[in-house]
Formats: C-alpha cells, sequence, structure tokens
C-alpha cells in the first residue's frame, strides 16, 4: 500500500475543503464569509486527515470520502467558533487569528456555526443521493455519516462540551475528567477513523482496532491540549494560553498534576502504537501519527 504523509493529506483537504460549502444567496453573504473565514489555513486538519487515511487503510477510494472528510472538519470548525464564544471560553484568538465573534459580532458568530453543522448535514446527504440505487455503496455512507453525526451530537462531544461548562469552578472526579475528554474530543476522532474504515469497506478487526486506537490519541489529544495551554507558545499555538487555569477548567494537570499528565500522554501514545504496530507497512501512518501528536506544539 502507498504510504502517505500527513502533509499530503491535509493538502488535499485544503484543497477541496471549501468546494463542499452550499451557496449562499446575495442576502447571506456575511454567513459565507464568516464561516470561510474560520474554515481557511491555521487548524491541523486531524479529524479529516484520519478519515482519510483510514479509508485508505482500508482499502477505499480517498476521493470519494472527501465530502464526509470536510464534513466533518465543518463540524469541529463550528465546534470550535461556539467554544469561542463569551458565554463559553470567550477567547478571542484561534487558529492565530482574531476569533470569529471578535470579526463578525457574537450574533454572526452563532450563525457561522449553524451553518457549518447544516452544511455538513448537507454535504453527506448530498452525496448519498448519489448513490440510492447502489445499495452496497450508499450503506457505507450511512454508516459514515451516523458514525459522525453521532460523535458530534448529544452523546458526543456535545456531552463533553456540557460537562467541560458544567464543572468550571467545581471540583471534578477522575471518571468525570476522563468522561469530558473522550467525549469533547476524543469522540470527534473516533467518528472520524470510524467513518473513515466504512466509507473504505473495513473489516470488523480494522473497525475496532482504529477505534482504540482513536480513542487512545483522542484522550492524548486532549491532555497535549491542557499541557499546551500551560507551556505553549502563544504564537505557534494561535490560542490565547493560561485560559483553562483563569477559568477554573476541569484538565489532566489540574487533576493530576504535570508529570502525571505527561505520564499519560505517553502510556496513551504507547497503546496506540501497540495497535497499529501489527499492520507494519499498512499501520505506519498512525504509528507516525500517534507520536507526532504527542509532541506536537499546537
Ligand atoms: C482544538 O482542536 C480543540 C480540541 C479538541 C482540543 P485542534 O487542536 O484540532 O484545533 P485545530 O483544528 O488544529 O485548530
Ligand atoms: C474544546 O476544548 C473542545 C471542543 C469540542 C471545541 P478546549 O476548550 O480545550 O479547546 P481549545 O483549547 O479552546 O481549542
Ligand atoms: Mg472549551
Ligand atoms: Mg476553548
Ligand atoms: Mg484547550
Amino acid at each position: 500500500m502507498k504510504y502517505k504523509l500527513y502533509e499530503e493529506w491535509k493538502a488535499l483537504i485544503e484543497e477541496h475543503l471549501l468546494d463542499f460549502l452550499p451557496d449562499v444567496d446575495m442576502n447571506s453573504l456575511s454567513l459565507k464569509e464568516s464561516m470561510e473565514y474560520s474554515l481557511e489555513t491555521g487548524g491541523k486538519r486531524v479529524r479529516p486527515v484520519l478519515l482519510l487515511a483510514a479509508c485508505h487503510f482500508c482499502g477505499g477510494e480517498v476521493i470519494s470520502a472527501l465530502p464526509y472528510a470536510c464534513a466533518l472538519e465543518y463540524i469541529h470548525t463550528y465546534s470550535l467558533i461556539h467554544d469561542d464564544l463569551p458565554a463559553m471560553d470567550n477567547d478571542d484568538l484561534r487558529r492565530g487569528k482574531p476569533t470569529n465573534h471578535k470579526v463578525f459580532g457574537e450574533d454572526m458568530a452563532i450563525l457561522a456555526g449553524d451553518g457549518l453543522l447544516n452544511s455538513a448535514y448537507e454535504v453527506m446527504n448530498k452525496d448519498m443521493l448519489l448513490y440510492l440505487d447502489q445499495p452496497f455503496l450508499l450503506n457505507q455512507r450511512v454508516r459514515a455519516a451516523y458514525e459522525i453525526s453521532k460523535g458530534a451530537g448529544c452523546r458526543g462531544m456535545i456531552a463533553g462540551q456540557v460537562a467541560d461548562v458544567e464543572i468550571e469552578g467545581k471540583i471534578c472526579s477522575k471518571e468525570l475528567l476522563d468522561y469530558i475528554h473522550l467525549n469533547k474530543t476524543a469522540a470527534l476522532l473516533v467518528a472520524a477513523v470510524r467513518a473513515g474504515a466504512y466509507l473504505g469497506g473495513s473489516n470488523r478487526q480494522k473497525l475496532d482496532d482504529l477505534t482504540e486506537y482513536a480513542e487512545c490519541i483522542g484522550l492524548a489529544f486532549q491532555i497535549a491540549d491542557d499541557l499546551l495551554d500551560l507551556f505553549g507558545d502563544e504564537a505557534v499555538v494561535g490560542k490565547k494560553l493560561g485560559v483553562d487555569q483563569k477559568l477554573k477548567k476541569a484538565t489532566f494537570p489540574a487533576l493530576w498534576g504535570v508529570e502525571n499528565s505527561r505520564e499519560k500522554l505517553r502510556e496513551l501514545t504507547d497503546r496506540a502504537v501497540s495497535i497499529m504496530i501489527d499492520y507494519l507497512e499498512d499501520g505506519e501512518f498512525f504509528v507516525d501519527l500517534a507520536r507526532k501528536l504527542a509532541v506536537r506544539i499546537k
């Protein structure tokens, strides 16, 4: 299997990211501008890259998975716009630029988030309509869309965000901390690999292995995010740092301490690596990615 670099997957996504946005009418040009502003460069594109890589790993055709990969990035981007609003984390820097509401106002930022979320479902449903007379391919797409909507939904990312804001300033148990991380962050990474796997026609073993892998790197991803909030370089991270302490967020470093958090991050990375290393060359991308994410600086 041809090995593709992270940067190649990312470039493919960025080339097509705006292609799937629905047209708007003349009265909504500001909406489109606001949506595109937040989608533009600066994001790492981890979720869509994972989706495409999982599809490829399972033997699927990557180009036909692009609408789902882009839809997932729309959902992730909406979640960031809303996460940054004054009513949530009240952030004014994102992806190295002023946050959406700082530029377009809170009303338009809320609507841009709504617009991106709905565009995601529009894109996926529109793609499914093309396969109505090909039940096998339609089945894969319905499953992929279901994984994405479940991961993003009320028992996934949104559930994590609810717990995250409700626990601010309160004492958080270690179980609830895991619940927050698994939902607000890992759920979308799990959705990415599972959607990709379905689109690639995965067998059960690969689906299960990718799922466990994504749970590990998903948890690790948020631990790294929490550590970057403490020790990162604002100019590189592209977000205001130190906000978790200010908002009294329940984070891994706050509950477990910095050294234990780093140790946990290493353990989760090792577990993720051990799952995919058995696939030898075919699993190389995932092994590499887990290792890179563990030492990421943005
Ligand atoms: C930020 O996600 C929100 C978290 C779940 C920690 P990313 O770190 O993937 O942000 P971008 O997409 O690269 O900007
Ligand atoms: C947000 O977590 C996760 C989302 C679902 C958006 P954070 O609040 O820690 O993300 P950042 O640090 O603002 O990117
Ligand atoms: Mg938040
Ligand atoms: Mg935040
Ligand atoms: Mg954070």
